[in-house]
């Protein structure tokens, strides 16, 4: 199934990812993808801020991946656009996350031989200076 969504601004952004992130379950699984500037973190903020945890977003650029804790499980955001090949994933541990906290991947599509069978997909397209083309794609995923 895909959504799509228009942005017409970053507090759009915000507060559809944060009543995205209402459905959401601790195990998923879910890939950001999209050029530059595009707002991938500025989505993950929105989901953070879902679970109370807006302030203490940092971007995992040079980290690959943070932890964030909601009251019962982790969210783990990773920024995975430095990684040169798929080992590099493997060799941090990478697809141990998966299924054992929220997984918020940057840049998801480029491990995606490492990605489970089920896992949501969130495209982001700059249509305009403010304007971002959102559309979600459950692979796998009934919702
Ligand atoms: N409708 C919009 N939604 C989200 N961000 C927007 C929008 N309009 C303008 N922006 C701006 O676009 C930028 C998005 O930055 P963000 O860090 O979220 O991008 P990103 O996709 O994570 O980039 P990177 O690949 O470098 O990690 C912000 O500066 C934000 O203010
Ligand atoms: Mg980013």
């Amino acid at each position: 199934m895909e959504y799509v969504y228009t942005s017409n601004s970053q507090e759009d952004t915000l507060s559809f990812a944060k009543q995205f992130a209402e459905k959401l379950n601790k195990d998923d699984v879910i890939i950001l993808s999209g050029e530059l500037g595009s707002g991938k973190t500025k989505f993950v903020e929105g989901i953070l801020s879902y679970f109370n945890l807006e302030n203490q977003i940092s971007s995992p650029t040079f980290t690959i991946v943070n932890q964030y804790d909601a009251e019962n499980f982790p969210i783990y955001h990773f920024d995975v656009y430095r990684l040169k090949n798929i080992s590099e994933f493997y060799e941090l541990g990478g697809d141990e996350y998966f299924g054992n906290g929220l997984c918020l991947i940057e840049w998801g599509e480029m491990i995606e031989e490492a990605l489970p069978e089920k896992y949501i997909e969130i495209s982001f397209e700059k249509s305009d200076v403010n304007v971002r083309t959102i559309k979600i794609c459950y692979r796998g995923v009934d919702r």
